[in-house]
């Protein structure tokens, strides 16, 4: 493995067994409905793959597709979405599922959009969510907060289990935290703790 690869924070096993408990309590949770599933790509692609497996009940998949990161400087949040979104979530139970909640920025953007084209009901789940510190919460927008959780990490960059760093290791089957040594620290010094 590279050495811009750390440690892993997150193993292949710990993903499984808590995504099997994801899918069955979001199956619990929509039971007796069909609801819609909207996945920002391209982050959440191993997720959902593994999620709506271990979900049994039936569901619709959409996408849109959001950008907001330069390696691993965060930038305004580019959502694209399809034209045709709107005639496949109106007046439906949507989930908005992505791979984690930093800022909250781009879910946010994602429920704005969402949300305008009239969904009955509108809920979200997220893989990771970082525990930013007290002084960037209080600063932090008003954001949307993920309904679900799959696991809290520390306010790190990370990468494997679809996040990526300028595109690579998205395919790695664990979460690991990124270089604490090389190229990132001149780039991000706060990443490199
Ligand atoms: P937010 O908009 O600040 O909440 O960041 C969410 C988006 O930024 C995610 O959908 C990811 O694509 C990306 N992102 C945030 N933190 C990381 C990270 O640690 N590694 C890789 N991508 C990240
Ligand atoms: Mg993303």
């Amino acid at each position: 493995m590279p050495d811009e690869i750390g440690d892993i924070l997150i193993s292949a096993a710990e993903i499984a067994s808590r995504v099997r408990r994801l899918g069955a309590e979001l199956a619990e949770a929509y039971a007796g409905r069909t609801p819609v599933l909207v996945a920002i790509m391209k982050g959440c692609v191993p997720f959902l793959a593994d999620l709506v497996r271990a979900w049994p009940g039936p569901m619709h998949l959409e996408f849109v597709s959001a950008e907001s990161y330069d390696g691993t400087l965060a930038r305004e949040v580019r959502l694209s979405v399809p034209a045709d979104l709107a005639d496949r979530i109106a007046g439906r139970h949507v989930l908005v599922v992505d791979d984690i909640y930093d800022t909250g920025a781009t879910l946010d953007t994602v429920c704005r959009a969402v949300q305008a084209l009239g969904p009955a009901d509108l809920r979200t789940l997220v893989l990771l969510r970082k525990r930013l510190p007290p002084s960037q919460t209080a600063s932090a927008p008003p954001c949307r907060r993920p309904d679900w959780v799959g696991f809290e990490i520390e306010d790190r960059f990370v990468v494997g289990y679809g996040l990526d760093y300028r595109g690579l290791y998205r395919n790695l089957p664990y979460v690991a935290a990124f270089a604490r040594t090389g190229s990132l620290c001149q780039e991000r010094p706060d990443c490199c703790r």
